[in-house]
């Protein structure tokens, strides 16, 4: 598992860490041992396997042992997991929506990550992330922080099959691979950590508008070439209200609040998106693909906290909460809070596992409605 392009871009990452490290998108991991649920299965699960694909968001520590600086295999990220901190690789105080989501199914508490050694083929049969913290829909997102570019992530996925082929039999793998839920959250890190930061010319050559275009047209490809290996039912995640995001606020904070233009560009974005599902699947029957309004399920917790207890909305649970994640959110900092239950966010740009949990719910009512 070779790093993709690690040492090419090693001096303006260097330059631009503590900002770069800033604009990534989130998640939370956790590590094999344990993770295996050898009593999840009283009833039989929903569906045979959990398969995920996307940013850090979802990633649940395929990072790890890639030469990235984009990393949270370390404490405090994974302090509130069941059973005592464990910091996997989930930009994340615990679990993500897809381990979540993989639970209510029935299948394993956690998903594990292709590129983690303690997992097996055996494990993947039931879940398996190819996500990577930092990765986007155009190419050249993933070169900023040298992750795992989303054709790699394919790559990955094909290989997957090979080797479910080999362990299962042609016929169960098949089935795996075309009754699995797919889960699917990228996006963010092709604005904040790409097309705004202005750091790979993507600024240059696009408007706005041109580039949400292109981003579309980048997934629509990725999910006519899954549909082609099988994929038939899909959660797709729109952007959130990206302007909010603590590191974001930040940026803005001369002015105060969330970065309006930002916010318009991910609803544009999600209405292009949303019209390209629609396209797409008329033309594919087999293929079901349910849209998770991430904007509008963020807005409503940011505007009625309480609801599930939320305290602060603005800023990180970790550090000071404005600027740090990744390498700069760590075990020296005193300031991080105590209870994450009371914060939106875990870091500057990744919700707590509470907050993941209620999007795990939002994506799964969708899925009994629209795909299961
Ligand atoms: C992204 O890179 C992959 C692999 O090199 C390539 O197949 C694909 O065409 C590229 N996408 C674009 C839009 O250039």
């Amino acid at each position: 598992m070779a790093s993709p392009a690690g040492h090419r871009r090693a001096t303006v990452l260097r330059q631009a860490a503590a900002l770069l490290l800033a604009l990534l998108s989130c998640c939370c991991c956790f590590r094999g041992s344990g993770a295996r649920s050898a009593s999840s299965s009283p009833a039989s699960p929903k569906v045979p396997a959990v398969i995920v694909f996307g940013d850090s968001t979802v990633d649940t520590g395929n990072n790890n042992g890639i030469g990235t600086i984009l990393k949270s295999d370390f404490p405090p990220y994974g302090r509130d997991m069941a059973g005592g901190p464990r910091p996997t690789g989930r930009f994340c105080n615990g679990r993500l929506p897809p381990d979540f989501i993989s639970e209510a199914l029935g299948l394993p508490p956690l998903v594990p990550a292709y590129l983690d050694p303690a997992y097996g083929i055996q494990d993947f049969a039931r879940g398996v992330c190819f996500a990577s913290a930092g990765t986007g829909l155009d190419n050249k997102t993933a070169g900023v922080l040298s992750v795992i570019p989303l054709w790699k992530e394919v790559e990955y996925f094909k290989e997957y099959q090979r080797r479910l082929r080999r362990h299962a039999g042609r016929a169960a793998a098949r089935r795996i691979v075309s009754d699995a839920l797919y889960v699917v959250s990228i996006g963010t890190n092709d604005f904040l950590e790409n097309y705004f930061l202005l750091v790979t010319g993507r600024f240059a050559e696009f408007t706005a508008a041109e580039f949400e275009d292109f981003l579309v047209a980048e997934a629509e490809r990725f999910l006519a070439e899954i549909h082609r290996l099988g994929a038939r039912r899909v959660t797709f995640a729109g952007l959130s209200p990206i302007g909010c995001l603590p590191l974001e606020r930040t940026l803005n904070s001369l002015r105060g609040g969330c970065i309006e233009e930002y916010n318009q560009v991910a609803r544009d974005y999600n209405d292009k998106l949303l019209a390209m599902f629609r396209r797409l699947t008329a033309s594919r029957p087999s293929l079901k693909v349910a849209y998770i309004n991430v904007y509008q399920n963020m807005l409503d917790l940011i505007t009625n906290p309480s609801t599930l207890g939320l305290e602060n909305v603005e800023e990180g649970c970790c550090a000071t909460g404005k600027v740090e994640m990744s390498y700069l959110c760590n075990d020296k900092n005193p300031l991080t809070c105590e209870d994450a239950g009371k914060y939106f966010f875990w870091d500057s740009f990744h919700p707590t596992e509470k907050v993941n949990q209620f999007f795990a719910k939002k994506t799964l009512d969708l899925c009994y409605e629209q795909l299961l």
